[in-house]
């Protein structure tokens, strides 16, 4: 069939079918819906960067209008055809199909399962694989990429190194509770929780550094926020203070938010996002101590806003988060949480020291925490106490001493979940849509 075909003719992405307006092009795609009317068809068609609309009509193209007739969602097919200019179609264009090769017809007896009516997210969690390939999947997932790019670009131009973590660790980073084992040969070995302790390393090595790669947590946590893997930016930055990294922090949301107007504005339409929300996220964000939110918290619950008293010494939970963040239009930085709630690598404050230098970012809307850092221990003798307090192995943690035994200085860094951020931005009320195959408690398939 490969012969029936023309060869000069541009291939063309629809995304950017603009640019070909008039002229005939070629697109390499699925069908994702057909419309039969008579002597008319409208397939729609795909192609990974955007839907199009064709019309094929049996007297002015009567091969294609053969080889579209009946044919099956998602089968794959490339299509000629002249773009115009259509001001009803959702990208503005439609195309007038002049001619049409199926690349492989989806059986009718084994029609593809995903149809255009609403299914369960049981069902498209199952089918992950092909629920992927509707247009709103696609839409996240480029935002997805999009806002990767933007961190990386942020962090790349202001001077910092990239510098990828081990996967395969030999003890926790951010406590015991929720590390996968892995048989490594004879030893235990665990996957990295975070990549912040390495970070360390090679912020000394190199002055700024990121690290941006896969982390876990056998959470048995089951809440829309959590993933058992999930992608985290970690940026540490020797000298820094708390202070120096909540404006880092600050600045590198601003640039995400803005990059993801700026280049995916028609994506996050297409998902229903309130992109005026967006447009708001501009420094300065609000700074509130812990204290102040313990406060905030203890007047939501007498005004009936929160089912729990906040107890001051308590961690912040997930409806505490979702009520602050809810309070403030932009993100909200929340500092100083006490030290026992904590990791065991911050650095106490200076004036209250059973309080950590330690900041989480809150992101509105009721979307909580999507950054976590803080300024990490200097002392080694504070730090060795607390590596003792904390049950952690001694044997594993040496190198993470030596880096306060040889030329030891203030250093910050935080984390950031791309998976948080995403689901942020795009607005999505679950963070299993902003990755290709979420890990969660009960999904290992696909
Ligand atoms: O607050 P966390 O646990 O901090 C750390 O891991 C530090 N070592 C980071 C650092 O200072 N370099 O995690 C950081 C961020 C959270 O704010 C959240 O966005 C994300 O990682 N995160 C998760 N995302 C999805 N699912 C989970 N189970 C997550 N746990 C943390
Ligand atoms: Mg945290």
């Amino acid at each position: 069939m490969a012969t029936d075909l023309k060869t000069e003719t541009p291939l063309a992405r629809i995304g950017e079918i603009g640019k070909y307006e008039g002229q005939t092009v070629e697109i390499r795609g699925w069908l994702y819906n057909l419309r039969e009317s008579g002597k008319l068809l409208f397939p729609q068609i795909r192609d990974g960067s955007g839907v199009i609309q064709g019309v094929a009509l049996q007297k002015q193209a009567p091969q294609a209008f053969e080889a579209l007739k009946g044919l099956t969602q998602e089968s794959s097919l490339i299509v000629r055809g002249k773009v115009r200019a259509d001001k009803r179609a959702p990208g503005g264009y439609e195309l007038d199909v002049s001619e049409v090769r199926v690349v492989q017809k989806v059986p009718e007896s084994d029609p593809y399962p995903i149809t255009l009516k609403e299914h369960g997210v049981d069902f498209l969690m199952e089918h992950r694989h092909l629920w992927l390939r509707t247009p709103r999947q696609a839409a996240i997932l480029r935002l997805r990429a999009e806002i990767i790019k933007a961190v990386r670009d942020f962090l790349d131009e202001r001077g910092f190194v990239l510098t990828d973590p081990p996967i395969l660790t030999p003890a926790a980073c951010e406590g015991t509770s929720t590390l996968f084992p892995v048989d490594y040969f004879d030893e235990q070995a665990f996957l990295t929780q975070s990549g912040q302790l390495y970070a360390e390393a090679t912020a000394m090595a190199l002055g700024k550094v990121y690290s941006f790669g896969p982390t876990f947590r056998a959470e048995k946590s089951k809440t829309r926020r959590h993933l058992t893997e999930f992608w985290m930016v970690e940026p540490e930055v020797a000298y820094a203070t708390l202070d120096d990294i909540m404006v880092l922090a600050e600045d590198l949301i601003c640039f995400m938010v803005r990059r993801a107007l700026e280049k995916r504005r028609r994506d996050l339409e297409l998902i229903g996002r309130d992109v005026s929300k967006l447009e708001k996220i501009e420094a300065p964000f609000p700074r509130i101590s812990y204290d102040e939110a313990a406060a905030m918290l203890q007047k939501g619950f007498e005004e009936g806003k929160l089912e729990t008293k906040f107890e001051w010494g308590g961690d912040l939970g997930s409806p505490d988060e979702t009520y602050l963040s809810s309070k403030f239009e932009r993100p909200v930085m929340v500092h100083r949480y006490p030290a026992a709630v904590k990791a065991f690598y911050m650095e106490p404050d200076g004036q209250r020291p059973e309080l950590a230098l330690c900041v989480d970012v809150l992101a509105p809307e009721g979307y909580g925490e999507i950054i976590g850092g803080s300024q990490r221990m200097a002392s080694y003798d504070l730090l060795l106490q607390r590596i003792h307090e904390h049950g952690l192995p001694e044997e594993a943690f040496k190198w993470y001493l030596d880096l306060r035994k040889y030329g030891g200085v203030p250093h910050s860094g935080f984390g950031m979940g791309i998976e948080r951020a995403v689901a942020w931005i795009c607005g999505l009320e679950h963070v299993r849509e902003t990755i290709p195959f979420p890990r969660m408690l009960y999904r290992l398939y696909p």
